[in-house]
Order: structure tokens, then sequence, then C-alpha cells
């Protein structure tokens, strides 16, 4: 349940009806590393968003070993992108899924995408797939952190195996070292946090992702988060971005 608040035009806000009749959908945009994960966790509960994040969902399929999840995983590991197509077809069946949910009433107000889009390709194609079910992208909200400080970020990541949890070793350590808070799961290094894969993915975001940020704020529809402080000091200002929680 979002409200309008300054700074971001939640174009679907009806002051004259009830703002919990608002249905938005939010890109969280960053580098890797940068917490959209971390946030993602936070924000999607608080404001009953649906996550459509593709990192996670290639995940996903690599863990359960369909065709799609073998033929990702090799450009994963070695931080590539996986084609355009597989992935924007990945994140339309997504989108008819969450149609369908909020059909049957479901009290969903709207997308979180994590990791999505990537490319312009993919953002040309969000906007169509939107539009074809009179739908459109609402805010963008991107977390700034510098690239000297990702890499730190992503090497000691740990992500919980069974909830993808997202913890660090030292900047958000589980209570029991390898064993998730929330669920009791183990919690493992993913297999594209290596020296080599870290940098392909940076070099990749600053490449094709970044220039995306033009693409959006072209529409008004960008703000800046600096991602370089606590994790709970960057969740309230995304809440402060957002208006509050219902
Ligand atoms: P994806 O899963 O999206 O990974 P990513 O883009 O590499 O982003 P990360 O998950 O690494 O970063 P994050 O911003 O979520 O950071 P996190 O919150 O974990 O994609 C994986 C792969 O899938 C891609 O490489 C590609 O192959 C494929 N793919 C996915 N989407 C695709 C697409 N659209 N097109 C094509 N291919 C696609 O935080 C990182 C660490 O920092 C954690 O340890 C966390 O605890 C810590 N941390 C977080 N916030 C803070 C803070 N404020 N202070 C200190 N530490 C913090
Ligand atoms: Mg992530
Ligand atoms: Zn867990």
């Amino acid at each position: 349940m979002l409200n309008a608040a300054p700074g971001i035009r939640l174009s679907g806000f009806c002051p004259a009806t009830s703002w919990e009749c608002v249905d938005v959908n939010i890109i969280l945009m960053g580098p890797q590393g940068s917490g959209k994960g971390t946030q993602a966790e936070r924000i999607i509960p608080a404001y009953q968003l649906v996550s459509v994040a593709t990192g996670e969902l290639f995940r996903k399929a690599v863990g359960e070993g369909t065709p799609l999840g073998i033929q990702a995983k090799a450009l994963m590991d070695r931080g590539e992108l996986v084609p355009d197509d597989i992935t924007c077809a990945l994140v339309e069946e997504k989108l008819d899924e969450v149609g369908a949910r909020k059909k049957a009433g479901e009290p969903v107000s709207g997308i979180l995408f994590d990791g999505f889009p990537r490319t312009a390709a993919q953002a040309q194609r969000l906007d169509a797939a939107l539009a074809e079910r009179g739908d459109k992208i609402d805010a963008v909200i991107l977390i700034d952190v510098p690239r000297e400080d990702l890499v730190e970020r992503l090497s000691g990541r740990r992500t919980c195996s069974s909830c993808n949890a997202v913890y660090h070793v030292t900047f958000n350590p589980p209570k029991v070292e390898g064993v998730c808070d929330a669920c009791g799961g183990a919690l493992i290094q993913r297999a594209d946090d290596t020296p080599d894969a870290i940098a392909k993915r940076l070099d990749a975001y600053f490449g094709s992702t970044a220039p995306l940020i033009d693409f959006y704020d072209a529409r008004n529809l960008v703000t800046r988060i600096d991602g370089n402080q606590p994790i709970d000091v960057v969740t309230a200002k995304i809440t402060a971005v957002l208006g509050p929680t219902k």
C-alpha cells in the first residue's frame, strides 16, 4: 500500500478516492552489491509488493535443473548476462502470474523489479509488456554505491540456501555463523561471487545498465539514494520516498 511522497510521482495515486487502490510498479536499480536484494527483503513485505528478481528466478531454475537453469548457469557463473529474449519471456510470465493473483483477490500493491531491466532492449520490452497489460513503471529507485566498495560487499556476502535472505560476514552477520536467522537454513556463497565474475558483472552494469538511468530520468522517474550508509538507514530513506506503510 503506497502513498505519494515528495520526490516521487506515483501517478497511480488518487487523493480523491483512496490510496489503497494504488497499484505501483517500482524498479530497484544499482550496481551489483549495492544492496538491492537486501532492501527488497524489507520493502516487499512492508508494502505488500510482489518481487520480480530475475537473478533469483534464474538461481531457482538452476537449482531445479530446468532447461532454462542449465542454459543460464554457465553464463551466470561467468558473470555474463542471460540473453534478453529469455529474460524478458521469464518476466512476462511473472507479470501474468501477478495479474492472475490480483484477479483472485490477493492483496498485491504492485511489483518491485530487482535486477531487471539491465539493457535498453529489456527496458523497452518491459514498457511494452506493461502497456499491453494496462500498466506502467511508476518509480525507479537507484541505490548508489561507489565501485570500490562493491567488491568487499560481494566477497563477504552469504545467502540463505533456503529462503534467499542476504547476509554479510562483517556488515550484516547472522546471529550464528553459517545459519540463517530467519529460517535456520545453511548460508552459502554465491557461485558468481568470485573475483573474475564480480569484475565482469560490474563492467556489464556500468556498460549496459547504468545508461538506463538516463532513459528513466528523462521521464522524471528516478530517485537516487546514497547506498553507502548502514542498511537500516538506506531502508529508512527508501521508505521516506515511498511513503508510510499501512
Ligand atoms: P542478480 O542476482 O541480480 O545479481 P547482481 O545483479 O549481481 O546483484 P547482486 O545480487 O550481486 O547485488 P544486490 O544489489 O542485490 O546486493 P545484496 O543486497 O545482495 O543476478 C545474477 C546473475 O543473473 C547476473 O549476473 C546475470 O547472469 C543473471 N541475470 C539477472 N538478471 C538479469 C537480467 N535482467 N538480464 C540478464 N541476465 C540477468 O548485497 C550485497 C552484499 O552487501 C551483502 O552481503 C549485503 O549484506 C551487503 N550490504 C547490503 N547493503 C549494505 C549496506 N548498506 N552496507 C554494508 N553492506 C551492505
Ligand atoms: Mg541481488
Ligand atoms: Zn533462510
